[in-house]
């Protein structure tokens, strides 16, 4: 059941990040990439850029690693965006796939700023968080944090996952 859990998943996940139509030689950071389940996705599509999969947690990033071998043009880095020594205004796209509702409140606008700051003019951040009371958060909270980093929204989606409702938006430097 886990496995067909996980496939389901993963199928959904590679939709997703395949019509974003990224472009080849993008430069892409997923922030909080966990055991990246769709940093692989990201990445297959960067044929000519790169990946760089940041998370806290060193047991997840080892679980990404083994997920990706043999993809050459992913980095990883076990640190907070606060503390990595990542180049300001290089990303085209940032990615936060789930990650935020866990994050504390009281840090949250910091995270954001951090990753706007990470951004290219006129790149852009793509996120998906889950919007159930009990687990995740208001779209609204989202689309503040973005405006006061001071990105524009493009656009945003409400969808549900079996019984997971979720917002997916995308902001712009
Ligand atoms: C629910 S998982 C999502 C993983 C992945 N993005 C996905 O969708 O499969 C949340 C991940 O965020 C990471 N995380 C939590 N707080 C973080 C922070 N402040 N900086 C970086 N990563 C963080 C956790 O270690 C965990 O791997």
């Amino acid at each position: 059941m886990e496995w067909l859990w996980n496939r389901l998943g993963s199928l959904r996940y590679k939709k997703y990040i395949q019509e974003l139509r990224l472009k080849p030689d993008e430069n892409a950071l997923d922030f909080g990439c966990g055991g990246g389940a769709v940093s692989k996705y990201i990445a297959e599509e960067l044929s000519n850029g790169s990946l760089v999969c940041l998370d806290t947690s060193a047991f997840w990033l080892e679980k990404a690693k083994k997920r990706m071998t043999g993809l050459s043009n992913v980095e990883y880095v076990c640190k907070t965006i606060e503390d990595a020594d990542l180049p300001d205004n290089h990303f085209d796209s940032v990615f936060i796939h789930f990650v935020l509702h866990d994050i504390a409140e009281k840090d949250r606008q910091e995270v954001i700023d951090a990753l706007a700051c990470k951004l290219k003019e006129k790149g852009l951040i793509y996120i998906r968080e889950p919007t159930r009371k009990d687990h995740g958060m208001l779209p609204s909270e989202i689309e503040q944090h973005m405006e006061d980093a001071g990105l524009t929204k493009i656009s945003d989606v409400y969808g549900t996952y079996f019984l997971w409702p979720h917002y997916t938006g995308v902001f712009r430097k």
